[in-house]
């Protein structure tokens, strides 16, 4: 999906960042994470963070960064990602939709860590893109996507004004512990 406009932080995510308690020493992985907007703002606060994308020519502009190492790899196909499960604290996805693998990214969280999740959902199509179905999350997607390994801490489907009007789902998840 190429609707890659979007310069500043998500405020959403950067509130929710805040919320999160021992923030500066937790493992950070910003996933399709395009030109680095949460990824550079995370790294100015002085915090650790992967990054990856597809797409190395973002990549390199935020590559140097001492607090960001970046991963280019397609996220797509059936290669073994090169993410190990459990690994991270904190998982931000934005503006970004797989279906085929996106129960893989909850695996990448570790137990008590948590997901942040916001990306475009169905309605969006009467006000700009994208409009393919493929980049839309139906209502309550998120929920029905990881409720068996998370508490879901926080969801909303709906239209937002900000310079532009879109429709998008936030999902704030955490990762039960698990019983064996
Ligand atoms: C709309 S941008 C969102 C970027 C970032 N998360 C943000 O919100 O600013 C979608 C990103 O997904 C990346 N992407 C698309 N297909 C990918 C793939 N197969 N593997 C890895 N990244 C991919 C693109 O390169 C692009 O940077």
């Amino acid at each position: 999906m190429n609707t890659d406009f979007k310069v500043c932080p998500s405020s959403w995510i950067v509130k929710r960042i805040e919320d999160i308690d021992n923030i500066d020493n937790l493992n950070i992985l910003d996933f399709a994470s395009g030109n680095g907007r949460h990824s550079i703002s995370l790294a100015n606060q002085k915090r650790k963070i992967t990054a990856i994308d597809i797409d190395s020519k973002k990549l390199d502009k935020y590559k140097n960064y001492k607090n960001i190492q970046t991963i280019c790899f397609d996220l797509e196909t059936n290669q073994k990602w090169p993410l190990k499960k459990n690994e991270f604290d904190l998982v931000i996805v934005t503006n970004y939709l797989f279906r085929p693998k996106i129960k893989k990214i909850g695996d990448l969280v570790k137990e008590n860590g948590y997901l942040f999740y916001e990306t475009f959902a169905v309605g969006n199509e009467k006000f700009g893109r994208p409009t393919n179905p493929n980049y839309l999350l139906r209502h309550r997607e998120l929920i029905q996507t990881f409720k068996n390994k998370f508490d879901i801490k926080y969801y909303f489907n709906g239209k937002i004004s900000d310079s532009v009007t879109s429709v998008i789902q936030r999902c704030v998840l955490k990762k039960r512990v698990s019983q064996y």
